[in-house]
């Protein structure tokens, strides 16, 4: 029997343990590169259809599931949906959504720890006067481990630690304790934070422009952004990036919604709450995301440089060199206040991903807090240190790429079915209004059991057969080839590759016997 005892402290702490759950680093460095890469404005339609079509019906779906399972006193996602399906294959098939928590935290908490390390070099001023290239190689030489002329050895390793011992010890605290306390200050400081800096964005405009760029204006950059465009409503994969984006900003189809929301009581409301974080996830993103990195280096360095560097790592190559333009002072506060602000929406992130693991070894094992989250500790650990030691070599990206885009996505479309066509529909709408403080409109219903689950799919089939160069009107066109990014193309090269160091090694031994 479970000894499980964790519950929140109060709604306000709930909602905000769910926001800082879902608002993170993809609100800030992974949403202005997705948008800027497909189109700026174009990006926002098919995003927002995504929101609203499959977003939202999906956190429903997982609030649903969790107050569902903490009924059972069951807080992770094998048992809950053991108690759904009553099917044994689900409850292993639930264990692999724990397991793509570790997977994520191991990488999510490699750039959380950047961020660490970065308030502690604006703190510090290493950036004061530097180049931009400078700056930039700084970033290099912090990633490259070893080689580091950041002035501390193995710096990133470090920082590493530390990060991971910090979410650790707050897991260990528990929900009230730990999650809940730092959701209470971690969120409203990063909206603080955000604020300041996308005020900076707002009325930098053309003023930090050096002589010849005409295109330094931070506001061609929010224009950009911001502006609805229509012609690219027809590329596909314009709108597998937003649907993309969408599953990794909301935090769906990991599990961390369903453990926050197994402690919740049964009669407690699940309907509004799972709006208002939604909401209050979409508005960081569309509002406050797009309104500090783009903008303020459209600003300095011009809306074509930015088209073509958009990358996360900009945010650490690129920003303390821009905030240096600002004086002392308020470079200082600046660096403090982005990097702060991404270590907030980080770790209120990161220690979601943790919950899963602490929910099922406490139901299950009747494990203390303490094991459980030291054991999740070390086991991301375990996981992290290939990406961390040899983030050059793509390791971070298959991670990425598999926990946190792939995964996802089976997750979802596993559970969408399972929620409308096993448990039943009927039951489930029952369960998602009883004690709701909306009226959940009831053209809902469909689309939860039709439209979500068949956009996910359709998400699933784009990943698994991406055309050649994501063209898809060459694809549809019947220049039908597939791409080395997909699915299939992956695990093909990954068989190539494979073979390919194997008979090199037989071709050596043979050379050399
Ligand atoms: N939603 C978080 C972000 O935007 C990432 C995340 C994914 C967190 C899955 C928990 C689970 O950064
Ligand atoms: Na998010």
């Amino acid at each position: 029997m479970s000894t499980n005892k964790e519950s929140w402290g109060t709604r306000v702490g709930l909602i905000l343990a769910m926001a800082g759950n879902a608002v993170g680093l993809g609100n800030f460095l992974r949403f202005p590169v997705q948008a800027v890469q497909n189109g700026g404005g174009a990006f926002i339609i098919p995003y927002l259809v995504c929101f609203l079509l499959m977003g939202i019906p999906l956190l429903w779906i997982e609030w649903t599931m969790g107050r569902y399972g903490g009924r059972f006193n069951n807080h992770s996602t094998p048992f809950i949906l053991d108690n759904m399906t009553r099917l044994r294959f689900w409850k292993y098939f639930g264990v692999f959504g724990i397991f793509t928590n570790i997977a994520v935290a191991a990488y999510y908490c490699y750039i959380e720890s950047w961020t660490l390390s970065y308030v502690y070099h604006s703190l510090a001023q290493t950036f004061s006067g530097l180049s931009q290239s400078q700056v930039a190689q700084f970033f290099g030489d912090y990633v490259n481990i070893g080689f580091s002329t950041t002035g501390i050895p193995y710096e990133a390793v470090v920082f590493y630690i530390l990060c991971l011992l910090l979410n650790t010890y707050i897991l260990s605290r528990g929900l009230q304790g730990g999650v809940e306390k730092v959701a209470k200050i971690g969120v409203p400081m990063l909206l603080l934070f955000g604020a300041f800096l996308a005020f900076r964005g707002f009325t930098l405009g053309a003023s930090g422009a050096p002589e010849g760029c005409e295109d330094c204006d931070s506001a061609l950059g929010l224009n950009f952004l911001w502006e609805p465009q229509f012609t690219s409503l027809t590329d596909p994969k314009v709108w597998l990036a937003a649907a993309g984006q969408i599953f990794f900003t909301l935090s769906v189809g990991m599990g961390t919604i369903h453990c926050y929301a197994s402690y919740v009581r049964p009669k407690d409301d699940i309907a509004l709450n799972a709006m208002s974080a939604g909401w209050m996830n979409g508005f960081v993103e569309v509002v406050l995301g797009a309104s500090i990195v783009i903008p303020i280096a459209v600003g300095y360095l011009g809306l074509d440089w930015v088209k073509e560097n958009a990358g996360f790592a900009m945010a650490f190559q690129t920003m303390p060199y821009l905030f240096d333009q600002w004086g002392p002072l308020l470079s200082t506060l600046a660096g403090l206040f982005w990097f702060g602000l991404l270590f907030f929406a980080g770790i209120t992130s990161s220690l979601a991903m943790g919950t899963p693991w602490m929910g099922f070894m406490e139901d299950e094992f009747n494990w203390g807090r303490n094991k459980a989250a030291w054991s999740f500790g070390g086991l991301v650990l375990l996981m992290g240190l290939p990406t961390v030691f040899f983030f050059n070599q793509g390791v971070f990206d298959e991670y990425d790429y598999w926990a946190g885009t792939v995964s996802l996505v089976i997750f979802a479309l596993a559970e969408s079915i399972i929620f409308s066509w096993r448990f039943g529909i009927d039951k489930a709408w029952n369960e998602l209004t009883s004690g709701a403080d909306i009226k959940v409109p009831l053209f809902f219903k469909p689309i939860i059991k039709y439209v979500t689950p068949l956009i996910i799919l359709v998400v699933f089939l784009g990943a698994l057969i991406t055309p050649k160069n994501n063209d898809w009107s060459a694809a549809l066109a019947g220049n039908w080839e597939l791409d080395a990014s997909s699915i299939i193309g992956k695990i093909q090269n990954k068989g190539v590759e494979v073979n390919r160091e194997y008979f090199a090694d037989e071709y050596q031994s043979e050379v050399a016997g």
